[in-house]
């Protein structure tokens, strides 16, 4: 890849790396190379032997190569593919196998000879598997080696499905899934009984094998392990980490994904600022000071010079005139992020001496009651995420709406609805002629069968979620004629292939034009296992764009904050706003949680973390709290946090 996207070298990563704004622009670049590269095989007249992945990451990636084929004639005739892995035991006609997924997204759309494309096979009789693998990896040699080997990480560092612990030597083989990557696998699969335990995956030695590896992340839950991947020792811990030893590899990320790269989370290790293109401004400043104090476990304003030289932040307390000086820069720029009125006060009330409220855009600062839009992309994301802000908004007198934006009937579970449509049935509330079909579907769901009647349970799963919605915001005060389910017709695809398009773009459209908000929070957190977070703000940012173009009254005053939730907090040098809850506002949005009933205990999306989303949300703000408190600053029982952007900057610089 000879593009300016790829980094100098420096001594902490050990292998080259590719850094892109977005997944878009990089699955795009890497396109290109295969494409280069089976046009230079077609023109020696030799076949060109690629190895593919599947997973959420390489769709974009297919989706381009698709367009090649499509747009500029790039011909697969000469092509020869090789799968990394199949799930065991699977038959490939099911929705959840590779062999299907790469039928979706490349197979069925290009002139790949069916012939020449190879998985794993997940339906050899277990005493024939051992000679399967084997026969697999001759076909690869029979097929002169695999030129370029595409890969995805997953969040064990896993690299086809070669478990921590895999060895550097393994090849193709039966493996058993890491619980991690079964909890992951475990929503395409309607849940975790269902999700195979094994697979059948290329090994370590069969993946360094290849001529050319690019290992492709994006979002920043891969932050982590691709941080070890690039920058850890090479161990069986993290597999990816073995690509260090390839000769001729590339780490294509994100920039979401490249986040705890040292030369992105703390740059003053590699070198002096400037000759990195960066300067001590106020950001920088704050991350630097926080990371110190994190280090020595000092508050800030006990931060001596000796600690700044011993950590090589000297550059910093000499631009600074001193440590103390440099001390107070981070330590205000911290407390001016703590206010208990998130969308400010009321002016009527205001008595002299009163606290200022730091946060908030002069612009609007003025305006009460504000206009509050929360957008909720799961019916409970608003009180799992900001349910303690949400009260403070409601009480201090703000117009607040909530609007959910997909269903989340996929996240209910089959005796979930059971449950509902069961008391339907044996309170003959239902009239007569629905009862004989209600049953059908109780007796479906009760026995664990396949429900043929997918469209009508779903319809009946989002029903159920709605009205945990309206309870849950009944909760914190908002009215249920404030509240509005915009169904965002995106959600209605399969999930691994969901894109939205200008139709979900004009629904929110409307919504914004019509309440014209002051202030919007949107979910910031891009880590939710099918991406309908990083899908529901593209379409924000695609919405305020075209509002900024067709020069929108709203756009000039409103103020846009992102919130994380129930998978990732900011890092508290993002944290522009901290809203302080008291121990009974910590109470009262448990119990707004706590209406969201067929999310707990069996919530099929818990992901890696066990705990049900009230502990993980209590635990996280409470955590947050006592991080602000470990700086210096005041003691509180728990904080939400949110980032804030200007809509239209916002539209420039979030890359998703
Ligand atoms: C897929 C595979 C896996 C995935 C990894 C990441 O064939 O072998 O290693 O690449 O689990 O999955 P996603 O892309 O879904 O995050």
């Amino acid at each position: 890849m000879t593009h300016s996207h790829l980094l100098e070298r420096n001594h902490h990563e050990h292998v080259p790396v590719a850094v892109f704004a977005g997944s878009l622009a990089a699955s795009r670049a890497v396109a290109a190379e295969i494409a280069a590269l089976i046009r230079t095989r077609a023109k020696e007249g030799r076949p060109c032997v690629l190895g593919l992945a599947t997973g959420s990451t390489p769709v974009s990636l297919y989706a381009e190569l698709v367009r090649l084929h499509r747009e500029e004639g790039l011909s697969f005739a000469g092509v020869t593919t090789f799968n990394l892995d199949e799930y065991y035991p699977l038959a490939p006609e099911q929705p959840q196998s590779y062999r299907r997924f790469m039928r979706t997204h490349l197979f069925d759309h290009v002139n790949l000879d069916p012939a020449r494309t190879h998985l794993p096979s997940g339906t050899v009789p277990k005493p024939g598997v051992d000679a399967h693998c084997s026969a697999y990896e001759e076909a690869i040699s029979a097929a002169g080696g695999i030129d370029l080997q595409i890969l995805g990480i997953g969040r064990t560092g896993h690299i086809g499905f070669n478990e921590p612990g895999s060895p550097r030597h393994s090849l193709t083989r039966l493996v058993t899934l890491d619980p991690l990557t079964r909890r992951d696998a475990a929503a395409d699969f309607g849940g975790d009984q269902a999700t195979p335990r094994h697979a059948l995956t290329m090994g370590v030695r069969s993946i360094l094998n290849a001529r050319r590896v690019i290992l492709m992340a994006w979002g920043q839950h891969k932050a982590d392990i691709v941080q070890q991947a690039i920058e850890g020792e090479v161990s069986s811990r993290v597999t990816a980490s073995f690509l260090q030893e390839h000769a001729n590899t590339l780490y294509v990320l994100d920039a979401a994904a490249a986040g705890s790269l040292t030369r992105y989370r703390t740059p003053w290790l590699i070198g002096p600022l400037a000759e990195q293109g960066l300067a001590w401004d106020e950001r920088m400043t704050r991350r630097a000071i926080l990371w110190l104090s994190q280090l020595k476990q000092k508050p800030i304003l006990k931060l001596t010079d000796e600690d700044y030289n011993e950590a090589g932040l000297q550059d910093l307390s000499r631009a600074h005139g001193s440590a103390y000086e440099a001390n107070l820069v981070g330590f205000y720029q911290m407390q001016h992020t703590i206010t208990g009125w998130p969308g400010g006060r009321d002016p009527a009330k205001a008595k002299p001496g009163d606290a200022p409220v730091r946060p908030l855009r002069a612009a609007s600062a003025g305006v009460f009651p504000k206009r509050v839009l929360v957008l909720s992309p799961h019916p409970d994301d608003d009180v799992i995420s900001m349910g303690g802000t949400l009260c403070r908004l409601v009480d201090q007198g703000h117009e607040v709406h909530i609007a959910y934006e997909v269903s989340g009937a996929g996240a209910v579970s089959n005796e979930a609805a059971w449950r509902v449509l069961a008391f339907v049935r044996d309170s003959e509330l239902a009239d007569k002629a629905n009862t004989t079909r209600l049953d059908q579907m109780c007796r479906a769901l009760a026995n664990g069968g396949t429900v043929e009647t997918a469209p009508e349970l779903l319809g009946w799963k989002a029903l159920i979620r709605r009205h945990e919605a309206i309870s849950g915001a009944r909760v914190c005060g908002v009215p249920e004629n404030r509240l509005h389910f915009l169904d965002l017709p995106f959600y209605a695809g399969e999930a691994r292939s969901r894109r939205y398009g200008p139709a979900d773009v004009a629904v929110l459209a409307k919504l914004l034009d019509q309440f014209q908000p002051h202030l919007i929070y949107a979910a910031g957190d891009l880590d939710d296992p099918h991406g309908t977070h990083r899908l529901c703000l593209q379409i924000l940012r695609d919405t305020i764009a075209q509002a900024a173009e067709k020069k929108a009254a709203w756009l000039a005053s409103a103020e846009l904050w992102l919130y994380r939730g129930a998978w990732a907090e900011w890092p508290l040098d993002e944290i522009d706003l901290a809203v302080p809850l008291s121990p009974q506002e910590v109470l009262r949005r448990r119990r707004a949680i706590f209406r969201h009933e067929t999310q707990k205990d069996q919530a099929l999306f818990l992901g890696e973390d066990r705990r049900e989303f009230w502990q993980r949300t209590e635990d996280r703000s409470r955590r947050l709290a006592q991080a602000y408190n470990a700086l210096g600053l005041a003691e509180y029982e728990a904080m939400e946090a949110f980032r804030r952007y200007a809509p239209t900057d916002f539209v420039r610089t979030a890359a998703l």
